[in-house]
């Protein structure tokens, strides 16, 4: 939810900002807006709209500056018109800002009785107005900053600059995530601060990712890390082993069909670390280092919560399904947002995992930092590495998707399932409900996903073709049963927020309680019926629906003639279990969906209202 990034050097800094921007564009695409100091004076510029509009108003203008800050907004408070869009300037100060100050209200009240003109609807310009009031009192930069940031409630991540300091940078943040990042040469003449290390990958590699409550002063070729109570802290960079061309599209449309391409090779990345490469036996990562000790955490495991939002739940709800099934451990799935609000009742025999590509998602943290006050075990799965959901939990492990740029999350979910899948025959083993063969059969039907992935891609030319008839319909149903139902959820959820179309998910056996009256002529039936041990239930459902006269998209196992004549596109998928069955079929929702989209002329990338990292409640 918004992207922020600064820089300080001896680099071209609009080109610098301009780059950042593009690359943090996925948080929130709204208006954007850029301040370079040049000469004393702040050269600022602000759209409403894409970044493109911000580039077309400043793309021939010569502006010069070792120090600019830069903004790509989610509206939270006040609508996308320029006014509302960062940064904010007062005085002598200019800043942006990502999260929300939640006593906004009474700063405001208290600044207008101060008499401060306050010139948009945003809780961020009044940050700005705190700084300038300080600074007109202290007359010191770094004090200003430090004692306003003490007025603040909520969450927040700011990045300032000041017209008197122009060799200085700071920020500070509490919520949103934050990284330092320095010159790769090592000179430490060029510092950059951002919401994400996309923004500086392709100038430097050394990160470091602040923690909450931490302030970073940026001065003079120099930078140090404070506390909330001014001390300085030790600044550990790390080195990304991430680079510039995983965020390129690499010659695809859109990032979302680059990142559906991408799958069968990062279901590979997801799941290789956890299997032993000599003997082909799961070696699960991201307990203990010792495989003894995992094996007996996992033993005597009774209970497992999983928690997440969005597409990162229904990776859960599959879960849920596996680890029951396959490891006989009763599990239990709740969406973040409730979770954190309820009382769930955990024992020291309970592990509670999050998912979360972005592991930033702010219901999501907020609902890991309820179970660890109660005590619970913790297990983040999380694409980012070191994103707060990352550090804060006990034990993590990692989707190794790669950077994932389209809001729509694809490459995320299908590396997730993989790792669930994973866990679950960790746990199946760790309980002894599987044996050794039953343990490799598994392993190997994983293993041989990637290569029936490259298969179901060329899905692909097919819903092109067919998106146009598509585009059309009034609404989708997606069925399905057993892990098929999270799958059905998940193309439904694709659906809706790419093509902005009324889609619902539907656990097959569930349509007669009501939902079978909405089928009609403009209604598109999505059946997920794979040749598994529920397939003559869910071949019932579908009489239902037929004899409704639905119209179907049914997807299937290859060669089931008997589905496919029921029917009116069939998509017959490989041979595969309960297990790895869904993980297939994820394959052509997404590509209905992107072509769905893409057909009607929307922003494929950048759906409308959306932004890909939910830092707010
Ligand atoms: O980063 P997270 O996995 O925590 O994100 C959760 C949801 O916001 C995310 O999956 C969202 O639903 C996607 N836009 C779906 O494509």
């Amino acid at each position: 939810m918004c992207g922020i990034v600064g820089y300080l050097g001896t680099k071209n800094t609009k080109n610098i900002l301009f780059d950042g921007l593009k690359s943090l564009e996925y948080r929130g695409y709204d208006s954007s807006g850029i301040c370079i100091l040049n000469h004393g004076e702040f050269v600022k510029y602000r759209a409403p709209g894409k970044i493109k509009e911000l580039e077309n108003k400043v793309l021939n203008l010569d502006i010069e500056g070792r120090v600019g800050i830069a903004h790509t907004r989610w509206a939270t408070h006040g609508p996308a018109v320029e006014k509302n869009a960062h940064p904010h300037e007062v005085g002598d100060i200019c800043i942006v800002h990502n999260g929300i100050i939640e006593n906004y209200q009474e700063i405001r009240a208290q600044l207008i009785a101060r008499g401060a003109k306050i010139a948009s609807d945003t809780d961020s310009e009044l940050i700005a107005h705190l700084i300038n009031e300080q600074l007109l009192i202290t007359g010191d930069f770094f004090k200003a900053v430090f004692e306003s940031r003490k007025l603040l409630q909520g969450a927040y991540a700011v990045l300032v600059i000041s017209k008197k300091n122009p060799d200085e940078m700071i920020a500070f943040k509490s919520g949103p995530p934050m990284i330092l990042a320095a010159g790769e040469d090592g000179t430490d003449a060029d510092f950059f601060i951002a919401s994400d290390v996309q923004a500086v990958i392709k100038y430097t590699k050394k990160v470091y990712y602040l923690n909450d409550q931490e302030m970073i002063h940026v001065k003079n070729k120099h930078v140090k890390v404070f506390d909330l109570k001014g001390q300085t802290l030790p600044i550990h960079f790390e080195t990304l082993n991430w680079n510039a061309e995983l965020v390129d599209k690499k010659g695809y449309s859109h990032y979302m069909l680059k990142e559906i391409y991408e799958q069968p090779n990062a279901v590979s990345h997801a799941l290789i670390p956890h299997i032993d490469p000599i003997d082909q036996k799961l070696k699960i990562k991201g307990f203990f280092d010792s495989e003894e000790q995992t094996h007996d955490f996992l033993k005597n495991l009774d209970h497992i919560q999983i928690v997440a939002c969005g597409t990162s739940f229904y990776s859960g709800m599959y879960a849920e399904y596996v680890f029951e099934k396959l490891a006989g451990i009763s599990t239990e799935i709740d969406i973040a947002s409730e979770y954190r609000y309820r009382n769930p009742i955990l024992s020291e025999k309970t592990l509670v995992i999050f998912i979360s590509q972005s592991g930033e998602t702010a219901d999501t943290l907020a609902a890991l930092r309820l179970a660890k006050s109660k005590g619970a075990r913790t297990l983040s799965v999380c694409n980012t590495y070191k994103s707060s959901i990352d550090r804060e939990s006990e034990f993590s492990i990692y989707m190794n998707s790669g950077p994932e740029v389209g809001v729509a999350s694809t490459k995320a979910f299908t590396s997730t399932l993989v790792i669930m899948a994973t866990l679950g025959i960790a746990l199946a083993k760790a309980k002894q409900k599987i044996n050794s063969d039953e343990e490799a059969h598994w392993i190997q039907s994983l293993l041989s996903l990637p290569l029936k992935m490259e298969n179901v891609l060329a899905y692909d030319k097919f819903f092109k073709k067919v998106s146009h008839s598509l585009k059309n319909k009034k609404g989708f149903l997606y069925m399905g049963r057993g892990t098929n139902f999270p799958i059905a959820m998940e193309g439904a959820l694709k659906l809706k927020e790419l093509a902005y179309k009324h889609a619902e998910g539907y656990a097959a056996g569930e349509m007669k309680h009501g939902p079978l009256a909405l089928i009609d002529e403009d209604m598109m039936i999505v059946m997920l019926c794979p040749e598994d041990d529920l397939y003559e239930k869910t071949m019932s459902n579908l009489e239902e629906v037929k004899a409704r006269n639905g119209h179907v998209i049914g997807i299937g196992s290859l060669g089931d003639q008997k589905l496919e004549n029921m029917c009116e596109h069939f998509l017959g998928l490989p041979q595969a279990n309960w297990i790895t069955y869904p993980i297939l079929e994820t394959i052509p929702l997404q590509l209905l969906a992107f072509h769905v989209a893409d057909s009607l002329g929307h922003d494929v990338d950048q759906p409308r209202n959306l932004a890909k990292s939910v830092t707010v409640e």
